[in-house]
């Protein structure tokens, strides 16, 4: 059996799902895989920070965070560390980065993901801000520390959007994506057209933790942006910036807009696309109103889709939730499993 010990940045949503999905399949894992993940250490601004060399409970954790809303009555060797120190000074072989996205600076996801790799430590993350601005910069990182950078839950959550696009359908030779990349914004949609308000749906999608911490992100259309960016580089090898892709959000959206679509026999919907074309890339996030024929129209609520145009398979779609707690702790999962699966190969 093969432990691996975790440091984790940030215990919002994500990590916490992550918690669970420990906690809940500690014995699958060692039956399924001959694995284990141990949490040594937490670093989060708002919850505080505990090192424990030989390890936490999951369910210690998170029954702390459920009775006290931080990890201050949790016993551990050492309080207090920010993430960098955490990072630097720990035993994890593996940081767990889910810090909140900041998609204009990346940081200081940027710094930790930078620390980790300079330290040896192999870095998995759902956090899309030093993904999409300095992902070559980092993956050379980890090549050159021979770490793994897992960066699945960037897109699409836990559905392996980025693993079917990057391992498989890159070898059907990829021509263009297109997809709903962002939960909050199709699921303000969805309900928008059942009657619901604008805000009473947003207000919802943050409550079922869907949205970014700032949800302009969300609604103006850059986290979907941010997602195109990411593929851009990871699906078609081209790093291209946020201010490359020709974005328009939902906010202008109106109730009214969204049921005349609906009497016409169509659907707004959130749409990322980027397709190479005479040697270019286009990248583009814009609402379309699409016949209810179209394969897209019909995901609903925070789920996802994406559709991969190949030159040897045709189309290829891949549906499944977008956002979520457990779903994007999944993700975490998925790459968690790839750095064993590299380790016992090696
Ligand atoms: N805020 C994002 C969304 C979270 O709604 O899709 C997942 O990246």
């Amino acid at each position: 059996m093969k432990n691996y010990r975790l440091a984790l940045i940030g215990f919002g949503n994500v990590n916490q799902g992550l918690a669970e999905i420990l906690r809940d399949q500690k014995d699958f894992l060692a039956e399924a895989y001959g694995v284990s993940f141990t949490i040594v250490g937490v670093s989060a601004l708002s919850k505080g920070s505990i090192y424990q060399p030989d390890g936490f409970r999951a369910s210690e954790l998170l029954e702390a965070v459920q009775r006290d809303g931080n990890l201050e009555r949790v016993a551990a060797a050492q309080r207090g560390w920010d993430a960098l120190a955490l990072i630097t000074n720990s035993n994890a072989e593996i940081v767990v980065e889910a810090s909140y996205t900041d998609l204009q600076t990346g940081q200081p996801a940027i710094s930790h993901v930078r620390r980790a790799l300079e330290s040896g430590k192999h870095v998995v993350t759902a956090n899309k801000g030093p993904v999409a601005l300095c992902y070559a910069e980092l993956a050379e990182l980890a090549r050159q520390n021979s770490r793994l950078f897992g960066v699945e839950g960037t897109v699409m959550s836990g559905t392996p959007a980025i693993l079917l696009g990057r391992e498989v359908l890159k070898s059907a030779r990829l021509r263009k994506v297109e997809g709903i990349l962002n939960g909050t914004t199709n699921y303000i949609l969805t309900n928008m057209e059942l009657g619901v308000s604008y805000e009473d749906a947003l207000a919802e999608a943050q409550k079922q933790g869907y949205a970014e911490a700032d949800p302009t992100g969300d609604v103006e259309g850059f986290d979907a942006a941010g997602k195109a960016v990411i593929l851009s580089q990871l699906l078609f090898d081209r790093a291209i910036g946020m201010v490359e892709v020709e974005r328009t959000g939902i906010s202008r959206l109106t109730l009214e807009d969204i049921q005349q679509a609906k009497q016409a026999g169509e659907r707004w919907k959130l749409i990322a696309s980027l397709e190479e074309k005479d040697g270019k890339l286009r990248a583009r996030v814009s609402p379309i109103r699409l016949p209810l024929s179209h394969p897209l129209a019909g995901v609903s609520g925070a789920t996802n889709a994406i559709t991969y145009e190949t030159q040897a398979l045709g189309r290829v779609t891949l549906i499944g939730p977008g956002a979520g707690r457990q779903q994007t702790g999944f993700a975490m999962l998925t790459d968690l499993l790839s750095i064993h699966n590299a380790q016992s190969m090696r």
